[in-house]
């Protein structure tokens, strides 16, 4: 019996408690196991777990046959015309039997498809060829993979000690104002690598047309802001971000002709030099990378931002629903702990964390594609 100062722990109710409990006891039993798969009516749920452990175990190898298969460049190897396997260890430079292993590995996978003595890219190998974003993001998870080598170690580590943190500089430094043209370069050409496919579900998701001027909170290179302008043609634009992206944005704009349309300004959400004047702000990308602290000021920097009856466009993947399970809880959890900074949140979460900033109203909108972003919109 514990003594009377310590709480008991709660659980969630008494009937589920004791079923939890149960179905832990059968399942954790090697003779239920044996029984559950000779009893043909319990066998194919018995197959069914089996296959989604051994999913699980093999995750790690199904994104290094991926990665791989990027590395080498197999997928444009491929496409049009077919290769044949020695054309492929030809043009990799693998030896033969070490192709062999990867092309089966690709076609179990559906990056490759036989036809014959042809590979072409099989239904998920083509998808990856039409999306050059997805294909960059994958390419920059070697930092991340190497980091995962040892994930025990990774969830001791302290911030900032990960391969991943030395390619988000801004993550874990204290003054990421200062950050020199070297340490934006990458990760600034990675997101406006893979920005493309956010903006088209955002342009699909919010009329942007009742606004006069927007301002893109960490915009990056501005292709965000650049989509949105040349979807409205009245729209002008605000992008901020820090001194070395901002000059990366500001030439991007020079030579796509947007200048006139845009004004660039460099600094940091922390130091309160936010450009005024704008009717809507977006923030594309960004709270997910700030712990809650953070995320609060550059949510208030927003609100200060905007003016009175102004709105605040927060886009990026949130958790919600069955879709975005394994996308936040799983990976962006480990993903934002190896970068040094940042957490998922829910849809409420944000809500609230708006609210508290200033806003009036919170209220997400669908979008066609929550695994790339969703949205809400707040009020102020
Ligand atoms: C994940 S990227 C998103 C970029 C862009 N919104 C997009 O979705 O492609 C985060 C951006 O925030 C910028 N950033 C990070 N810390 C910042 C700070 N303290 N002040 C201003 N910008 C910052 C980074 O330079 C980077 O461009």
């Amino acid at each position: 019996v514990p003594p009377d100062n310590v709480a008991l722990p709660v659980n969630g109710g008494g009937l589920r408690s004791r079923w939890l409990r149960l179905r832990e006891r059968c399942l954790t039993s090697p003779v239920f196991h044996r029984f559950a798969l000779a009893f043909p009516l319990t066998r194919p749920v018995v197959r069914k777990r089996q296959a989604e452990l051994f999913h699980m175990v093999s995750g790690f190898v199904h994104s290094q046959v991926l990665l791989a298969c990027l590395e080498l460049d197999v997928l444009h190897t491929v496409r049009g015309e077919g290769a044949t396997l020695a054309q492929i260890a030809d043009l990799t430079g693998l030896a033969p039997d070490a192709t062999r292993r990867l092309i089966e590995a690709a076609r179990a996978l559906r990056l490759l498809e036989a036809d014959g003595e042809l590979y072409r890219p099989g239904d998920l190998g083509a998808a990856l060829i039409a999306n050059p974003g997805v294909q960059a993001m994958v390419l920059h998870h070697k930092a991340f993979y190497a980091d995962l080598g040892d994930p025990v170690a990774l969830l001791r580590q302290s911030k900032g000690n990960t391969q991943l943190a030395r390619y988000w500089r801004y993550a874990t430094s204290d003054d990421p104002a200062n950050s020199s043209a070297d340490d934006v370069s990458a990760y600034s050409d990675l997101m406006a690598e893979s920005q493309r496919m956010v903006v088209c579900e955002v342009l699909a998701a919010y009329d942007f047309s009742t606004h006069r001027r927007v301002l893109d909170m960490g915009g990056g290179q501005g292709v965000f802001l650049r989509e949105v302008l040349n979807a409205n043609p009245t729209l002008e634009g605000i992008l901020f971000d820090l001194p070395a992206v901002a000059s990366r944005a500001q030439t991007s704009f020079e030579q796509t002709g947007l200048s006139a349309r845009v004004e660039v300004k460099g600094g940091s959400f922390f130091e309160g030099d936010m450009p005024s004047g704008a009717d809507l702000v977006s923030l594309v990308r960004i709270l997910h990378d700030h712990d809650d602290p953070a995320a609060r000021l550059i949510l208030k920097a927003a609100w200060q931002a905007l003016q009175p009856g102004g709105k605040l466009l927060i886009c990026e993947p949130m958790q919600m629903g069955k879709v975005s399970a394994h996308m936040c809880d799983v990976y962006f959890n480990f993903y934002l702990h190896a970068m040094g900074s940042g957490t998922p949140r829910s849809v409420g979460a944000l809500r609230e964390m708006a609210l508290e900033a200033g806003f009036s109203r919170a209220k997400p909108v669908s979008t066609r594609s929550p695994m790339i972003t969703g949205i809400i919109v707040c009020e102020k």
